[in-house]
């Protein structure tokens, strides 16, 4: 597990990198996510379920959210206003954009709507997700890529403080019947 939280820390770097550079910023990366994210496994029995949905849609508050799943039932909801089925290749793995990576874009990008779509015939499916947030530097501030009426009276340091204290710590996100292994550095 640590060598996947090293990869997965590697892939969101040089994504932040290729941000960086598409947004026109020449600096280096003003924050670090490899101490205060996290990585779950997500244990799901979906056959014992009556439910269509084993999550509601929603968006992650987070930065940026790896999601790799052994079965069929993530969806996205993409521009044409529908959720579509997420199908990824052996060697590939889903990005999606959280609250906060919105917010240092101006919101230029969103985040990403999904769901968990029950599939009554599925005995079991693992999702492991790693879960990333800028590390926590309590009285700091993070400036944002791009400055706009959607960002410029946020400060995104509180903002990634209150995330994880509603979203990783409480994890409120998560439905109960979900059994949820939570395995981080810490
Ligand atoms: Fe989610």
């Amino acid at each position: 597990m640590y060598e996947c939280i090293t990869m997965y820390n590697d892939i969101e770097r040089s994504l932040t990198r290729m941000l960086l550079e598409y947004f026109g910023q020449d600096s280096a990366p003003s924050f670090n996510c490899d101490r205060d994210s996290d990585m779950q496994v997500l244990f799901y029995q979906p056959e014992l379920h009556n439910r269509e949905l084993l999550q509601e849609p929603h968006d992650d508050s987070l930065y940026m959210t790896f999601a790799k799943a052994t079965a069929p039932g993530l969806e996205i909801l993409l521009s044409d206003g529908l959720f579509h089925k997420v199908e990824l290749d052996r060697n590939e793995v889903l990005v999606m954009p959280g609250e906060i990576l919105a917010l240092m874009a101006g919101y230029r990008i969103k985040p990403l709507i999904h769901q968990v779509v029950r599939y009554s015939d599925q005995k079991s499916r693992f999702s492991l997700g790693y879960f990333t947030l800028p590390n926590i530097e309590r009285g700091a501030n993070i400036s944002p890529w791009v400055s706009n009426n959607s960002n410029n009276h946020i400060n995104i340091m509180d903002r990634v403080i209150h995330n994880q204290n509603q979203y990783l710590v409480a994890d409120k996100s998560q439905p109960q019947e979900i059994k949820n292994l939570t395995i981080s550095e810490s």
